[in-house]
């Protein structure tokens, strides 16, 4: 009967790479199942059952037991959620398979092993599958233990086999898969792992980010281990070429690679990006970068009646949805993308209002939103908020052209915007849509550089 599942982490497959605590762990175990899957199996099995045969001392009986694999569908063709969905599906399809071989195992065979390439911690599925085996157990009134053993991952091995670290000084490292590399790719991201690549991904980034640094290993562990490390456009024909014909001799190639930005700057400031600030004042109202912290103020002057009458929807903004816009403010500006302001009122120190400036359309050009709060309406920030932010966006953002538009009967906003330096420039018809399915004419300003007054503040 069941007692214990052990998750043990193997390393790449040489027999020294299995840590001390893997190895104690492996002389536990009087089981260890294997999955049948297909092309790359016989190899795998080898090398697992060769690492036992190094570790495991000869007086401890185990033995392996295959379990087949479900079918798994075809991943490539498929969208996001129907991969996940079929992933889930196949992973539900798995625990039901190993269930049943383990609850069909010899009374005296209590322990059973997972042998995990690498790291469990890696894209694998085998601690997911281990709690819903021991989940299984549970709703039937048995308990069974199990416990995780770390093992050296394949980025940890292709770190060490080029003789880098992942990380530059203090900054993230993001480990993605091929499927996702291309979508989510930035240089923002800085260092970049890149796992489970049927199809070479990077290949489709070399035009546009050629001088990525590309450190590229495959078979790593093993004695066909290939390593390949240069400026992504320069080798990336040569690691095709490569990795062709290891798939012809193997027919299977696992790989991984890191591509890492030029000049071994950290990833920030991104290129575009807007200058980091302090706060800008003008005695009465400051403005300086939102942060996460602020995220209250952004909720707040959205979740107020004369604010959702002039929204586009009408619907408040959640707590966790006003957080998960503060949170992204920071990132937003370092790419250029948009600079978000909080106002604050610089007696008091409190929040005010939000003002920001996102890049849209040609070159130069700022589009600017803003908001007060309904306890600080009437006092003038708008306006005062308005000469800051143009000041820092013409001087040091280097915007050629803010615009700026208001619903046709929101004049409060316009006036804000006028005594700002702003000109009206025309009016945009049904271009708004209202929260009952309407559409509300546009009043559009805009003000160039030559247009900010003398005197505004610095
Ligand atoms: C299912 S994931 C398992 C990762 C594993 N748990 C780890 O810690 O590395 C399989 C992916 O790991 C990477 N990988 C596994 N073995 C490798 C090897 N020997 N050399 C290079 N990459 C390997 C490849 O990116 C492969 O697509």
């Amino acid at each position: 009967m069941i007692r214990t599942i052990r998750v043990i982490g193997i390393g790449m497959g040489d027999p020294t790479h299995v840590t001390g605590e893997a190895a104690r762990a492996l002389s536990t175990v009087d089981v260890f199942l294997v999955a049948d899957k297909g092309e790359a199996t016989a190899d795998l099995v080898a090398a697992r059952q060769a690492v036992c045969d190094a570790l495991i001392p000869a007086d401890h009986a185990y033995r392996f037991v295959e379990v087949a694999d479900p079918r798994r569908g075809p991943d490539a063709e498929r969208d996001d959620t129907a991969y996940g969905r079929g992933v889930r599906d196949w992973h539900a399809a798995r625990v039901a398979a190993y269930a049943d071989v383990i609850e069909a195992l010899p009374p005296d065979e209590t322990t059973v092993g997972f042998l995990v390439w690498g790291d469990p911690a890696f894209y694998d599925s085998t601690i997911r599958i281990v709690d819903a085996l021991v989940e299984h157990w549970a709703t039937r009134g048995l308990a069974v233990e199990h416990d995780v053993i770390a093992g050296i991952s394949a980025p940890q091995l292709l770190a060490a086999r080029h003789r880098i670290p992942l990380n530059r000084i203090g900054a993230p490292i993001h480990v993605t898969t091929g499927r996702r590399l291309v979508d989510e790719y930035d240089p923002a991201l800085g260092d970049v792992v890149v796992m489970l690549d049927g199809r070479l991904a990077c290949a489709d980034l070399a035009d546009a980010f050629p001088d990525l640094e590309l450190f590229w290993g495959a078979y790593l562990g093993t004695p066909d281990e290939l390593l390949v490390r240069g400026r992504l456009a320069d080798v990336v024909g040569e690691v095709r070429r490569v990795r062709a014909e290891a798939r012809e001799r193997h027919g299977w190639v696992m790989d991984t690679y890191l591509l890492r930005p030029p000049g071994g700057a950290s990833a920030d400031p991104a290129p575009g990006g807007f200058p980091a600030i302090g706060p800008l004042t003008d005695g009465v109202v400051t403005v300086r970068p939102l942060v996460a912290a602020d995220w209250t103020v952004l909720r707040d002057e959205h979740n107020n009646e004369e604010s959702l009458r002039w929204d586009f929807v009408g619907r408040p903004l959640t707590d966790d949805e006003a957080r998960l816009r503060a949170a992204r403010a920071p990132r937003e500006w370092r790419l250029g993308r948009a600079a978000r302001f909080v106002m604050v009122d610089t007696a008091t120190g409190e929040g005010a209002g939000v003002i920001g400036v996102m890049r849209m359309g040609p070159p130069g050009l700022g589009l600017v939103g803003y908001g007060v709060l309904p306890q600080f309406r009437g006092r003038g920030f708008t306006t005062r908020a308005l000469r800051l932010v143009a000041r820092w966006a013409f001087e040091e953002a280097g915007v050629d052209r803010l615009e700026l538009g208001h619903k046709a009967d929101n004049v409060a906003s316009g006036r804000a915007a006028a005594r700002a330096g702003f000109t009206a420039e025309g009016r945009l018809r049904q271009r708004l849509p209202n929260p009952d399915g309407t559409r509300s004419d546009e009043i559009y300003y805009a003000m160039t550089r030559d247009g900010l007054a003398p005197d505004s503040p610095r």
